[in-house]
């Protein structure tokens, strides 16, 4: 049985691809990941068709002085970061149907065929442009390597293309130097290819204006740039790693990482379908589109790639959401890895169940742009106080009670009084609820609704006092284990790991993955059915353990 809720659409859900150039940090998980991940997961269980596709972001000058630092070739450099990004992801249960990077051969063909097709269209031109070149290191500086004086204000030590003192972007930097070896830069011309960008405006706020289910601010913000006049884009980098553009007068330029990575959405979906003999072109056409972002990449997702899919005749429809959340902040200040203000996820989850991270994010995760704070002290008391002694309570009472006093055999309902009909009306419409703030995307709210359903039945098993009252005991449990199920199916997408532990003890042989959605509002569980073996399934956050974290922060060895 279908709620209006439950879409029957097909899906594809894809976050933003991570550049293979560093580990994973708490903040990528909370803007992207995390809200992504539980999005599919509730999908999944709704019986919608959904895939989550991911891959790592390989291009760019960074990548190659970084392998280049590292005496690697690039090509094994971010090899190597696919790998580890990939690992650390399934270590937090983000659960990617596929996860590719954007130099495989796949994208590489994608790429360069969207580049004719724009070509063919009149969207592409060239023209020479000055730029800093490095002698030393023999590359081309974009403007993140270039670092001098800012001429405003007289800073020392800025970008080129931004000034952190006074927040301008200088026109021409004063006393440039190489951002790499500290020598001065030669300017050299070079000849770039541009994607008429501009000439998209009118179509591209006709789409702004018309998709409804895109967020109502950022949709404005985004009409104002397109009001104070869209730039073309210089898609062009003379670099020897990038997908090499496809011309023969082109010889040593690639593509600006920004223009590849995001048709990797799309050529990864494909070549993922074709595996099982399905047209990747037809799905995502006949799929409703969700991409998964944070607030800094808002320009290119909802400019850039759109204008490019117009600008091949919209050969792959445009993204029906763009998901798009703020910054996670860190004890209140930003987080940095130069300075290394970050907490790598991979520190976390070998320190911490994984699963205490996902709640905690998912319980501050809005719908929105607005940032939100990690914070050690508060993270311990969500997981104590919310997950524990609330879910975690009620689970193990409902459970160990059954255990001890019905020999785990779930009991026979007697008869239904006032309490007992109102807890029936809580588990009848808990799915629908739920099921509506996940549709919605709103992650924080629909954990809410959680736990004011398990505080819920805390206070029915209080009330109901079973180990004292044993003619209606039967009945209590009977309910009890029943909302359990109920939890643990509605969990799933929040807290995958502790849902398995809270299936097996129910006595389940099937998969707690594979659950229908609607039949956390079912009475599923009957009377006579075996319980597994009841134990705690959390265990509690120890004041030392918080202590020691808070001391580390900051105190990362770089990377
Ligand atoms: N690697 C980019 C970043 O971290 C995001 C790329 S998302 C894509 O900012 F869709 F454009 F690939
Ligand atoms: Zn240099």
């Amino acid at each position: 049985m279908l709620g209006v809720n439950e879409k029957i659409t097909s899906a594809v859900v894809t976050s933003a691809l991570p550049y293979a150039n560093g580990e994973i940090h708490l903040g990528h998980i909370a803007s992207t990941y995390l809200p992504a991940d539980i999005f599919t997961r509730y999908s999944r269980l709704t019986g919608r068709k959904i895939y989550h596709i991911c891959a790592s972001d390989d291009f760019g000058t960074p990548v190659l002085i970084n392998a280049e630092r590292e005496n690697k070739s690039p090509s094994d450099y971010v090899a190597f970061w696919n790998r580890r990004d990939y690992e650390d992801f399934k270590m937090l249960g983000i659960s990617f149907d596929s996860f590719s990077s954007t130099s495989s051969k796949e994208n590489w063909q994608f790429v360069q065929y969207v580049f004719k097709r724009l070509s063919e269209n009149g969207h592409i031109y060239n023209r020479d442009v000055i730029q800093f070149y490095c002698k030393f290191d023999n590359k081309f500086l974009p403007d993140r390597y270039v670092i001098g004086k800012c001429p405003f204000c007289g800073a020392e030590d800025q970008y080129s293309d931004l000034c952190e003192k006074c927040g301008r972007v200088p026109d021409e930097i004063l006393e440039p130097r190489c951002g790499i070896c500290g020598n001065k830069p030669i300017k050299k011309q070079s000849k770039h290819y541009f994607f008429r960008l501009s000439s998209f405006s009118t179509q591209l706020k006709l789409w702004l204006n018309t998709n409804s289910n895109l967020q109502s601010d950022v949709k404005n913000y985004v009409i104002n740039w397109i009001n104070e006049g869209l730039r073309d884009w210089d898609i062009t980098r003379d670099l020897s790693w990038g997908i090499p553009i496809p011309l023969p007068e082109a010889k040593g330029k690639v593509f600006y990482g920004w223009f590849d990575n995001h048709l990797c959405y799309i050529s990864t979906l494909t070549a993922y379908l074709r595996q099982s003999g399905v047209d990747g072109k037809a799905f995502w056409n006949s799929s409703e589109i969700y991409h998964f972002i944070g607030k800094d990449i808002v320009y290119h997702h909802y400019l850039i790639l759109p204008a490019m899919r117009m600008g091949i005749d919209e050969e792959y429809k445009l993204p029906d959401y763009i998901p798009s959340r703020g910054h996670l902040l860190l004890h209140n200040q930003k987080i940095s890895k130069s300075r290394n203000w970050y907490i790598g996820l991979r520190d976390f989850t070998t320190t911490f169940a994984p699963d205490y991270l996902r709640f905690y994010l998912a319980s501050l995760t809005p719908y929105s742009q607005t940032d939100i704070n990690f914070d050690w002290d508060v993270f311990s008391e969500k997981i104590n106080n919310e997950l524990i002694a609330n879910i975690g309570n009620f689970i193990n009472r409902a459970l160990s009670f059954t255990q001890k006093t019905f020999s785990g055999k779930v009991p026979k309902p007697i008869e239904y009084d006032s309490d007992d009909n109102l807890s029936l009306s809580q588990i009848a419409g808990i799915a629908q609820e739920v099921g509506c703030l996940l549709s919605a995307l709103e992650i924080d709210k629909s954990l809410k609704r959680i736990l004011r359903f398990t505080t819920h039945f805390n206070q029915y098993f209080q009330i109901k006092q079973p180990w004292a009252r044993t003619e209606t005991a039967m009945t209590t449990l009977f309910i009890a284990v029943n909302a359990v199920r109920s939890i643990a199916v509605m969990l799933e997408p929040f807290i995958p790991f502790s849902c398995e532990k809270i299936w097996c003890q129910l006595g389940m042989t099937d998969s707690i993955h594979q659950q229908p959605w609607s039949s956390a509002s079912q009475m599923r569980i009957s009377a006579g059915h075996s319980l597994g073996k009841v134990e705690p399934i959390f265990s509690k956050i120890e004041r030392e353990m918080i202590e020691h974290q808070k001391k580390g922060l900051g105190m990362h060895n770089g990377r």
